[in-house]
């Protein structure tokens, strides 16, 4: 009896730790890469409710990755804004709702930035796009 209550006094609180670091080991990424023509660079500025990830400049097919956990509710919501030579668009970056943990790339969104829309990738071994329009302003 003295032995069952002290496991459990050290069991839960060790399976609460690894849970914690469990979850927080389970971030999902969303890389962003210029996929733009002519050498334009790409300036990506994207927030959500909480946080504003500040402007991150692309050359031609250089990356802009950043991570986060997606909160329990599952409401989630980065959106940027995308920048070059006479042109700014809006797109949601990151919906929990449409990406979930992006699992199929092995949870890194990963997205082509192109003149006509952003384009996620869905399937690693043959480079697969879904492309979506720009969000209507
Ligand atoms: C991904 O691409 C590979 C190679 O073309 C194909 O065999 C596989 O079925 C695709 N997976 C999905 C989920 O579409
Ligand atoms: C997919 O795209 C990446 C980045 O452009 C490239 O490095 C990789 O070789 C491509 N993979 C395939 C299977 O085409």
């Amino acid at each position: 009896m003295a032995s069952l209550v002290f496991r459990s006094f050290v069991f839960l609180p060790m399976m609460f730790v690894l849970m914690v670091l469990t979850m927080s080991e389970a971030k999902t990424h969303v890389r962003i890469t210029n996929d733009l023509p002519n050498n334009m660079d790409l300036t990506v500025h994207c927030k959500s409710r909480e946080d504003n990830l500040g402007a991150h400049v692309l050359s031609y097919l250089d990356s802009y990755e950043f991570r986060f956990n997606p909160n329990i509710v599952g409401s989630t919501l980065f959106y940027c804004s995308m920048a070059w030579p006479s042109h700014t668009r809006y797109f949601n970056i990151y919906s929990f709702r449409r990406d979930g943990s992006c699992e199929w790339s092995k949870h890194v969104c990963l997205w082509r930035v192109t003149p006509e829309g952003p384009c996620i990738v869905k399937n690693l071994s043959n480079n697969q796009t879904v492309c979506y329009n720009w969000k209507k302003e």
